[in-house]
C-alpha cells in the first residue's frame, strides 16, 4: 500500500516538476533542458530524508541475497554508475538496492560537454533519457579522499567503483591511484571498468578493439585483490562481446557487466537540434531491454557472473533475464523515473 501511495506520489510530482520548469524555460527564452529538474528533484527528495522511516525505508526480505566471489548483495538490484549525489544514492540503498556503483571517475576533473546534455526522450514509443553529460566528475586524486568519508559505506553491501579511460594505461593508473587509499582495505567493494562510455572520445577504445584488453586486465589484477566488472557496450557487434567475454572468462573474479546507454543521434531520437549541444547522446530506459536479454543469451556461455543492466524496471523482465543466465540486474532510468519500484521489485522476489 505505502509503494502503491508514494509510488503515485512520485511520479506526479516529477511530471509537475519537469513540465513546469520546461513552461518557465519557455517563457524565458532559454533552451530546453532537463537538468534543473533534476537538480530540484533532488533537492525534494533529499528534504525528505528526516521522514525517510515512511518515506524510503523499506525491508530487503532476507531470502533474495546473491553472493558473487567474496561480494555479499543484499538484493540483486544494482543502481547503476550514473549518479554522483551520494545523497540520493543512500535514498535508493534505503529503498532496497542490493549494491550501487559511483559514478565513472576519470584521470582529471571535468566539467563534461556543455548544456543542453540530458532530456527526457521516447524511442520506438517507449520513455526514455539521452544524455551527453560526457562524464563531469572530480578525478581520481579528490574521488579517492572523498571516499574516506562516503556515506554509502554505512551500508553493509558493496559498493562499486566505475573507473573511466581515455587510454588503456589511463584505466591502470586511475586504479593505482584510488587503491593508494589504505581506507578501503576495510571495506567490500569491487570495480567496473567502463569501457563503453558514448559521450566521451575515446571512452570506448577497449571496448571496440579489445586487442590489448587480456594484458589492461593483467596489469590490474597485480594492483587489486577484488572482483572486477566490466561494462560493455550494447551497441557492439556480437563478435566483439564473444571477444571480450572470452578474454574476461581466463581471469579471476571478472564480472560482465550487460550494458552501458545506446549511442543515438539527435536526428534518430527525432529531437531538435538544440536539445543537445552534442550530435547524439547515450540513449536509456525501456527500450533497450531486448538489446540486454540478446547480450546476456550470448554471455551466458562464458560463465561469467552477468549483471544484466538497460531499460528494466520491472519484476517479470527480471524473471526472463535470470532464466537466460543474469544474477545481478543494474538499473539506472528506472531510479530517476520512480525509484519505487525497488521495493516492489524486491517483494516480487521473495515469493519466488
Ligand atoms: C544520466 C545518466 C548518466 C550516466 N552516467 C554513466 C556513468 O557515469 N558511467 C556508466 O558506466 N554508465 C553511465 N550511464 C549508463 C547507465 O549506468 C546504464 O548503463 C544505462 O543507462 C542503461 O540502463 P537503464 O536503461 O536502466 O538506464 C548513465 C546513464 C544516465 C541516464
Amino acid at each position: 500500500m505505502r509503494i502503491i501511495f508514494f509510488s503515485f506520489f512520485y511520479k506526479t510530482t516529477r511530471l509537475l516538476v519537469t513540465k513546469l520548469i520546461y513552461l518557465t524555460q519557455r517563457l524565458t527564452f532559454q533552451k530546453k533542458d532537463l537538468e534543473p529538474a533534476i537538480k530540484f528533484g533532488d533537492f525534494c527528495l533529499t528534504a525528505l530524508i528526516p521522514l525517510k522511516r515512511f518515506t524510503y525505508n523499506f525491508e530487503i526480505p532476507n531470502n533474495i541475497q546473491v553472493e558473487i566471489f567474496n561480494l555479499r548483495f543484499r538484493s540483486p538490484l544494482i543502481g547503476s554508475s550514473f549518479k554522483s549525489n551520494e545523497k540520493i544514492i543512500s535514498i535508493w540503498l534505503d529503498m532496497g538496492l542490493g549494491s550501487a556503483i559511483f559514478k565513472t571517475v576519470m584521470k582529471n576533473e571535468r566539467l563534461g560537454n556543455k548544456r543542453p546534455r540530458i532530456q527526457d526522450t521516447y524511442y520506438n514509443n517507449e520513455k526514455g533519457i539521452v544524455n551527453a553529460l560526457g562524464l563531469p566528475g572530480s578525478g581520481t586524486h579528490k574521488f579517492s579522499k572523498s571516499l574516506n568519508d562516503s556515506i554509502l559505506w554505512n551500508y553493509d553491501c558493496p559498493i562499486g567503483i566505475s573507473i573511466g579511460g581515455d587510454s588503456s594505461s589511463e584505466y591502470v593508473e586511475n586504479i593505482k591511484k584510488i587503491e593508494m587509499n589504505q581506507f578501503l582495505k576495510e571495506k567490500q567493494y569491487f570495480y567496473e571498468l567502463n569501457i563503453s562510455c558514448p559521450n566521451t572520445t575515446d571512452g570506448r577504445t577497449l571496448n571496440d578493439s579489445p586487442d590489448n584488453f587480456d594484458s589492461v586486465l593483467k596489469e590490474i589484477n597485480k594492483i587489486i585483490n577484488v572482483p572486477i566488472s566490466i561494462k560493455i557496450s550494447p551497441d557492439s557487434s556480437n563478435d566483439i562481446i564473444r571477444k571480450i567475454a572470452e578474454i574476461c572468462s581466463i581471469h579471476d573474479q571478472v564480472i560482465i557487466n550487460a550494458g552501458n546507454s545506446q549511442y543515438k543521434s539527435k536526428s534518430e531520437l527525432n529531437i531538435p537540434s538544440n536539445s543537445l549541444t552534442t550530435i547524439g547522446g547515450g540513449l536509456s530506459g525501456t527500450s533497450l531491454f531486448n538489446r540486454t536479454l540478446e547480450v546476456v543469451k550470448i554471455l551466458a556461455p562464458f560463465n561469467i557472473p552477468i549483471i544484466a543492466t538497460g531499460g528494466i524496471n520491472n519484476f517479470d523482465q527480471i524473471e526472463i533475464l535470470k532464466k537466460e543466465g543474469a544474477v545481478l540486474f543494474g538499473m539506472a532510468t528506472a531510479l530517476i523515473f520512480n525509484p519505487y519500484c525497488i521495493p516492489k521489485i524486491n517483494s516480487n522476489l521473495k515469493n519466488v
